[in-house]
């Protein structure tokens, strides 16, 4: 069996939603320490729908990948929905990821998450 699910490598080789917001509502930044990968997404949310995402990785691909999947699975979803994005979810949105890659989806998770969280925070503050 191919290490890779076809999906993976799709996302790993033409990204979706890679780059850069500017002005972003909300941007969460991680890193996973043992391999030394970092992840940055960028949200741009009108009246708590996000309308736009993108992301930075410099990663693996399996890290590239679940970013991609992630952007393209939040895409167009409310704050309360998105903040429900599981790492399982993106993995299994790739058709799976070999065990020792689930981390890597992981860290798709917690940056969404953390530029959520980051929105949620600039927005209370604007109250
Ligand atoms: Fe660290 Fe993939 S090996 S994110």
């Amino acid at each position: 069996m191919a290490l890779y699910s076809d999906k993976v490598m799709d996302h790993f080789l033409q990204p979706r939603n890679l780059g850069v917001i500017e002005n972003a509502d909300g941007i969460g930044e991680v890193g996973n320490a043992k391999c030394g990968d970092i992840m940055k997404m960028y949200l741009k949310i009108d009246d708590d729908t996000i309308t736009d995402v993108k992301f930075e990785t410099f990663g693996c691909a399996s890290a590239i990948a679940s970013s991609s999947m992630a952007t393209e699975l939040i895409k167009g979803q409310r704050v309360e929905d998105a903040l429900k994005l599981t790492n399982k979810a993106v993995a299994e949105a790739l058709d799976g990821l070999p065990a020792y890659k689930m981390h890597c989806s992981v860290l798709a998770e917690e940056a969404i998450r953390a530029a959520l969280e980051d929105y949620k925070k600039k927005k209370s503050e604007k109250e």
